[in-house]
């Protein structure tokens, strides 16, 4: 039995660190294991305090649940974390037992280990780890969310700088349509200038006529040159009435008819187109009616009729012709404007409605007479506009509603 016993003895010794100490924890043995994983010598370790290899780390608490445990005679079992002589770490798993003599009091405390440093190293690495993913994630999940706020900011702004830049192209628009409109008055102050030349002329003749018959006190013919000058007078407020109509802004949208439309333009252009000997046919159903604002076609089709004369003052004069036609066709009305100018060049037919696009630098055209036609009847009208090369020249279709809603 003695024999066994110091075999067990030897066998754990062998494979554990084992030291004992006496009831106040002096040490009073070491084994060759214990020696090497602390660095002492036994020599240094005989008679201390089994203190001598406590970590500072350990808080105090651990070590009075250690004692009150052993000395209320239990067996104590941790990991316990220990210093070595050069000041390193190293991790045990600990049993402590008290020995009890004969009498059952404490004799002496042996405590077995085994060094789980590696494993306890190991976990730890491996929870630092974790930690630095987690805090790794978290600081991408922060940059992902700074990422997506800026993103969502520069989004924000690429609205408000659109909306800004179609604010700009309203503008110009805008812009564009005022020059137009104060290209056309100038156009329109030559119009009623042309008009006006002949009924003044006319005017100053009656007022000289009227002078003679009252020097001849000729009551009856000065009544007659009196009814005379009325009409002359009439006829020139008319003049400045249309182009008044003309020029006031459209109100709402509404049915017409076609023909008035473009005699209204006719007759602001009279002047002008007589005066270039333009040969104009209207074949016109009286009754074709149409949809939209009748203001606004009235000048889109004469700034297709001025460009047609501008076109035909390259001809000779006795040859220009300009013929304006209407009819129906699938629920559309469509109006014709040809003249036999001689065309639009291949290379630039496509870019005429562009806005700025002009072959008339010499005489200073702006460019967007057709520009305001595609928009005024694009826009305005919900129609379309084109044109193509046919016979002798241009000819410009519009196509506009019959009817609302359409
Ligand atoms: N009937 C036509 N025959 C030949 N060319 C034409 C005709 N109508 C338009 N064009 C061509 O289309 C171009 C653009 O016309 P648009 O009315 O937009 O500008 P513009 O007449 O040059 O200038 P603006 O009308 O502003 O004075 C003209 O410069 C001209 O070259
Ligand atoms: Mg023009």
């Amino acid at each position: 039995m003695g024999q066994e016993l110091s075999q067990y003895k030897k066998a754990i010794e062998q494979s554990n660190i084992v030291s004992k100490t006496d009831i106040d924890g002096i040490i009073t043995f070491v084994n060759d294991e214990f020696c090497k994983i602390s660095g002492y010598g036994k020599e240094e370790l005989i008679g201390k305090n089994h203190n001598i290899v406590r970590h500072p780390d350990v808080p105090k608490s651990d070590f009075k649940l250690l004692w009150d445990t052993i000395l209320s005679k239990k067996t104590f079992k941790t990991t316990a974390k220990n210093m070595s002589k050069n000041g390193s770490t190293f991790y045990v798993n600990t049993t402590i037992a008290p020995i009890l003599d004969k009498n059952g009091d404490i004799q002496e405390f042996i405590a077995i280990r085994y060094d789980v440093t590696s494993n306890v190293m190991l976990t730890e690495a491996l929870k630092n780890k974790e930690e630095e993913l987690s805090l790794l994630n978290s600081m991408l999940e922060k940059r992902i969310q700074e990422q997506t706020r800026k993103l969502r900011m520069l989004n924000q702004d690429l609205e408000k700088r659109i909306a800004e830049e179609a604010e700009k192209n309203r503008e110009k628009d805008r812009m564009m349509f005022q020059q137009a409109r104060l290209a056309a008055m100038g156009e329109t102050i030559g119009n009623i200038a042309h008009q006006w030349r002949q009924p003044l002329s006319e005017l100053g003749i009656i007022m000289f006529t009227m002078k003679k018959y009252s020097l001849d006190s000729n009551k009856k013919d000065i009544q007659k040159q009196y009814e005379h000058a009325k009409k002359v007078i009439a006829r020139m407020s008319k003049t400045i009435e249309d182009f008044r109509n003309f020029f006031s802004p459209a109100k709402s949208k509404d049915n017409f008819f076609v023909k008035d439309v473009i005699d209204e333009v006719f007759s602001i252009l009279e002047g002008s187109l007589s005066k270039a000997a333009i040969n104009v046919k209207i074949e016109i159903d009286e009754s074709i009616m149409a949809y939209g604002y009748k203001n606004e076609l009235s000048q889109a089709i004469l700034n297709i009729v001025s460009n047609a004369k501008d076109a035909l003052l390259d001809k000779s004069a006795d040859e220009r012709e300009l013929k304006i036609s209407s009819k129906y066709e699938n629920g559309f009305v469509l109006i014709s404007i040809a003249d036999n100018a001689g065309g639009i060049d291949n290379e630039v037919i496509d870019k005429i409605f562009e806005p700025y696009f002009t072959t008339k630098h010499a005489s200073s055209g702006t460019g967007l007479g057709l520009y305001i036609v595609k928009m005024i009847i694009e826009n305005s009208m919900n129609g379309t506009v084109r044109v193509k090369n046919q016979d002798a020249g241009a000819d410009f279709i519009i196509k506009i509603p019959i009817q609302g809603g359409q």
